[in-house]
């Protein structure tokens, strides 16, 4: 789907996506183990980037359990980094696209993208990928957090707004394949079903550039 699309949608339920997800009571033990995992293998005083950061909850939540990183977000709705920006004043965000990062190269430890290759098809996370590489110094860490499967879902309602949105279902295989082709290692990956009234399996990729 276009960025446009993906952009007006969630400048449209920013406020609301902000209000009804302020934190990571959605996530499973299972998302929150991958993060911890994550926080683990790039270690203290590091640069890392919230790559979709949308409206900061991961943000804060990194904060929380890594207060000596030195966090960054961006993410291309204006809304949402408007949202972001209020809850995590001690982050620098600003907008922009995974495809197209407004950073310099190898400017990051770390890069986080949680839900947010999720509007891109698989064709496209080839790009995201080799951003993500760009920006990160060699040895740097990626957590990619999306729904698993295959195929798109229509959204046409959420978080109270009538919506044109499509999201992208991938897999860990196709995930860690657009990693690795761009230089990437796959260190952990996993997928859980369904949970509670969750519709789709989640799954998670960890890698090294
Ligand atoms: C489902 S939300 C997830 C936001 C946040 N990571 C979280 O977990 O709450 C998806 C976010 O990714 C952003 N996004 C989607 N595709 C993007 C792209 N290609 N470049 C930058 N941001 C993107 C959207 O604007 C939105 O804020």
């Amino acid at each position: 789907m276009t960025d446009d699309r993906v952009r007006a949608a969630y400048d449209l339920v920013a406020a609301d996506y902000a209000r009804l997800l302020p934190d990571t009571a959605v996530e499973a033990p299972f998302e929150l183990g991958a993060v911890a995992q994550f926080v683990a293998d790039v270690g203290p005083d590091a640069r890392v980037l919230d790559a979709g950061c949308g409206a900061g909850r991961l943000l804060t939540h990194l904060h929380a359990v890594a207060p000596s990183w030195r966090l960054d977000g961006v993410d291309m709705s204006i809304g949402m980094v408007a949202e972001a920006r209020r809850v995590a004043p001690f982050a620098e965000v600003v907008a922009g696209s995974l495809d197209a990062l407004p950073f310099a190269d190898a400017a990051f430890d770390a890069v986080l993208a949680w839900y947010s290759i999720i509007h891109t098809p698989t064709d496209g996370l080839h790009a995201i990928a080799g951003e993500l590489a760009r920006v990160l110094r060699p040895g740097g860490h990626v957590l990619l957090a999306f729904q698993s499967g295959s195929g798109a879902r229509d959204i046409s309602r959420a978080y109270g707004h009538e919506l044109d949105l499509t999201a992208f279902r991938h897999t860990v295989a196709t995930v860690g394949a657009s990693l690795e082709r761009t230089g990437f290692t796959v260190t952990a990956d996993g997928t859980r079903t369904a949970r509670g009234g969750e519709r789709e399996a989640q799954a998670f990729v960890l890698a090294r550039c």
